[in-house]
């Protein structure tokens, strides 16, 4: 690998504290571009367990006045910061797809759909805002308020750098959190992006604190006595470790962890929709997403015909740089990434599976300095197989054959996760059976097993998910408690 050089475009890296930009203490660090890995997108060093401090110290002081603020003046600057997001998007989208890898289109994709997150979470201020229930008793009412749980730390992926943060920020801020966010320390450059939107949009200082750090940094965050809750999105390991530190302290978490999401392709189902729909859900993004279909279930019937047109499209989907007008399956992340996933598709091999696309990883020429991995089928003698089970977060898709719907179904739920499914048919009683007997956090019925509107829950069962859902009205659950209020005139009746 060649050695990465800055250039005249490599970004400054720098901490949010207290509404000021600055530099961190601990090491150095550099971001790089994953299509071409000797280019630094990034360099600055690592804020330490001092700036976690006085992160939490500034949130801590700041969030009382912001929870009293008016809701909707809280509203009006996550407003303004979307209007800003938007103005920016084929900027940072582009920005995005250099130091994350998924395409330029789906790096601006992203952007907007970050400034669509911030406005809804706007509009909160003018939803209801609690509730009104009858007494048994004469002249009193119950009442059900809300108010902001207090500083909350965000841990935050690679793999969406803009969205997933704005989709826990946002709603922590709507309702009257501050927050400490921490987001991977590979994609620096869209959080400070963000950070600094919300910032021109007028947030007050120390609301929301960025730290780029790593994760025993992110560790001390976590355990600090004067963090309210965590919400974070990762591995299931990390996630559950985050869980066991919180449920030590006592305070509230969310986590959203991994998938290993199944696309059932029924025999009745329109088969050009379905071959469309499981390219997108197992490549775009180079299948690095929480909710990426990695298993495909195809009744036996059709799974010939399926597969032949699915791994003639995989093969000739255009692997190569994330910003390159023409790609349509950027890199993977990291070397180590690459790695990684290169590991899963070998042992896969080896363990029986036919690769019917992909396969061999590594690719030479122009792309020798990135990080890529294409497009992987692998057909499977069995379930019995590692890559059936075990998160791969790359762009590789494990096939097996169901005798019938039932047969389908059962193969689907056979999985410690539980967070996104797909299911491909025509017919609405299979349809229907499939929203009875699949144990997910989210179903599609004809198409992908990606995506997330910002208006209703997002999350997963079982090893997927822990904690409160994500998004919508479910956010509210997390980012408030409740006060029940027995309310009488002061009177004696
Ligand atoms: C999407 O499917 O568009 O980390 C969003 C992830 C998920 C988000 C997926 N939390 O990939």
């Amino acid at each position: 690998m060649t050695e990465p050089v800055r250039t005249s475009r490599t970004v400054d890296l720098k901490n949010l504290v207290n509404g000021r930009w600055q530099d961190g203490h601990g090491e150095k660090f550099e971001s790089i571009n994953p299509s071409r890995s000797s280019v630094v997108i990034g360099a600055g060093a690592l804020a330490g367990k001092a700036e976690v401090d006085e992160a939490v110290a500034a949130a801590a002081r700041a969030q009382p006045a912001w929870g009293r603020m008016p809701h909707h003046e809280r509203a009006a600057i996550l407003a303004r910061a979307a209007t800003i997001i938007e103005e920016s998007a084929d900027d940072w989208g582009y920005d995005l797809a250099t130091e994350e890898g998924k395409t330029t289109s789906e790096g601006i994709g992203e952007v907007i759909r970050a400034a669509q997150i911030l406005r809804y979470c706007a509009g909160e201020a003018d939803r209801e805002a609690g509730e009104i229930y009858s007494s048994p008793r004469r002249g009193e009412r119950l009442l059900v308020t809300r108010r902001p749980v207090g500083v909350v730390a965000v841990i935050t992926p690679f793999n969406f750098p803009i969205a997933i943060p704005a989709w826990k920020i946002a709603p922590a801020l709507s309702h009257g959190n501050a927050v400490v966010w921490k987001p991977a320390s590979v994609v620096p450059l869209l959080a400070m992006r963000l950070a600094q939107a919300l910032h021109d949009a007028g947030l007050p200082p120390g609301v929301l604190n960025l730290l780029l750090a790593d994760g025993a940094t992110g560790g001390h965050l976590v355990d600090h006595v004067e963090v309210d809750a965590v919400t974070f999105t990762g591995s299931t390991g990390v996630g559950r470790a985050i869980a066991a530190s919180c449920a030590a302290r006592g305070i509230p978490v969310q986590a959203e962890m991994g998938g290993k999401n199944p696309a059932i392709v029924l025999a009745d189902a329109d088969l050009d929709l379905a071959v469309e729909h499981v390219l997108l859900g197992a490549f775009r993004s180079a299948g690095q997403k929480c909710t990426a279909t990695s298993r495909l279930i195809i009744e036996q019937g059709i799974a010939d015909e399926f597969l032949d047109e699915f791994t003639r499209r995989a093969r000739s989907l255009v692997v190569g740089d994330a910003v390159a007008p023409d790609t349509q399956v950027g890199p993977l992340i990291s070397a180590a990434a690459q790695a990684t996933v290169q590991r899963g598709i070998d042992t896969a091999v080896q363990q029986g599976a036919t690769p019917l696309a992909g396969g061999s990883g590594f690719l030479g020429g122009q792309l020798a300095e990135g990080f890529f991995v294409p497009p992987t089928v692998l057909e499977l003698p069995s379930t019995d197989l590692d890559v059936w089970r075990e998160e791969l977060f790359g762009p590789v898709v494990a096939v097996v054959r169901a005798h019938d719907a039932q047969d389908a179904f059962a193969l689907a739920n056979d999985s410690a996760y539980g967070l996104s499914a797909a299911v491909f048919t025509n017919d609405l009683a299979r349809a229907l059976d499939s929203v009875d007997e699949l144990d997910v956090g989210i179903l599609h019925v004809n198409s992908e097993t990606a995506g997330a509107d910002p208006h209703v829950p997002f999350g997963g069962a079982r090893h997927s998910g822990y904690g409160p859902k994500e998004q919508g009205r479910a956010s509210r659950e997390f980012f408030t408690r409740t006060t029940t209020v027995y309310l009488r005139g002061g009177a004696s009746s």
